[in-house]
This record gives C-alpha cells, sequence and structure tokens, in this order.
C-alpha cells in the first residue's frame, strides 16, 4: 500500500461501492488505519492508496480529541451523508495527498452519516466541527473530489504551486537519505 499524492488518477474518479464486506476488506482497512498513523492523518480515504473502494478511515481524535487517540478508529464503508447542517463553517484543512499544504474550506457544520463497520452491520454516526469536516472530506474522496476543487481558482492555483515545492523538497529528501545509506 502506497500513499499517492495529488494529481494521481486514482484521487479524481469516483469509487466503487464495497459489496461485500469480508477478511480482505478489513485487511485493507486495517492497513488503511496502520497508514493514517505512520503519516500522522485524522483520515483516510481507499482512493488515496490507489484502491477503487468506498471505504475510509478516521481518527477518533476528530470525534472526541485527545481521548480519542487511544480508541480504535472509526471504519466507514459504503458511507453516505444522510443529514447536513444549514450552518456551515470555514475552518483549514489539510490532505495526506496534499503534504504540506492547508487551506481554509466550508463544509456544513454538522453532518450524519450512515455507514457499514467493519462486521457488515449498518451504524450512523454524527460529526460536529472537525469531525464533520473529517467526514465531508474523506467521503468527498470516495467521488474523486480532492479539497482544491472547492477552493477559488487563486486559493487553488496557490495550493498547487506550494503542493509541487514541498513534493519537490521530499523527493530531494529522500534521495539524500538514500544516498547517506549507501
Ligand atoms: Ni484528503
Amino acid at each position: 500500500m502506497e500513499l499517492l499524492t495529488y494529481p494521481n488518477p486514482c484521487l479524481s474518479h469516483p469509487a466503487r461501492p464495497v459489496e461485500q464486506v469480508d477478511d480482505h476488506v478489513r485487511a485493507l482497512a486495517t492497513e488503511m488505519e496502520e497508514m493514517m498513523v505512520a503519516h500522522d492523518g485524522v483520515g483516510l480515504a481507499a482512493p488515496q492508496v490507489g484502491l477503487d473502494m468506498r471505504m475510509v478511515v478516521i481518527d477518533r481524535y476528530a470525534f472526541e480529541g485527545e481521548e480519542g487517540q487511544s480508541k480504535p478508529k472509526v471504519v466507514l464503508i459504503n458511507p453516505e451523508i444522510i443529514e447536513a447542517s444549514d450552518e456551515m463553517q470555514v475552518g483549514e484543512e489539510g490532505c495526506l495527498s496534499f503534504p504540506g499544504v492547508f487551506i481554509k474550506i466550508k463544509r456544513h457544520k454538522r453532518v450524519r452519516v450512515r455507514a457499514l463497520n467493519k462486521d457488515g452491520e449498518v451504524f450512523e454516526i454524527e460529526g460536529e466541527d472537525l469531525a464533520a469536516r473529517a467526514l465531508q472530506h474523506e467521503i468527498d474522496h470516495l467521488d474523486g473530489v480532492v479539497m482544491v476543487d472547492h477552493a477559488s481558482h487563486l486559493v487553488r492555483s496557490l495550493a498547487l504551486k506550494r503542493l509541487q515545492r514541498n513534493l519537490a523538497a521530499l523527493a530531494e529528501e529522500k534521495k539524500s537519505k538514500e544516498k547517506s545509506k549507501k
């Protein structure tokens, strides 16, 4: 499993629903949780690791703060937003596919989501503020939508320039690490 960065084409097309929640799907969910933790993310969607499936993982931190960090991650399979507040909220957002890029985006302040859990059972979860933002951001990924798609033309182009710089710096860092290993 590899973390993909924008503009990898996997990030820009809608993902397919999961037909059956089996051991294979559970194993992928676990791998995604580990990947998210390793990269210090709050959420991760399957297309970000090249999987064409509607599955996301979100850290409990988004829902409960520090206390939630030690709790099991929230795994949502085939998630759907079933309620969204009229009230909107502007907040800063980042994405593991856009390392080091943060932009302000307007989202619903509260959402309610219906999904399947790792056992294939239907459940509903409600999120407010950061949790609502994470739910909307991750579910967007399943529709091939990334955070810059919500930004103005200007903010988008600045964000993409910054992304290019950051990716170049990361590639340089990796190269020099490999050299020092030799
Ligand atoms: Ni993201």
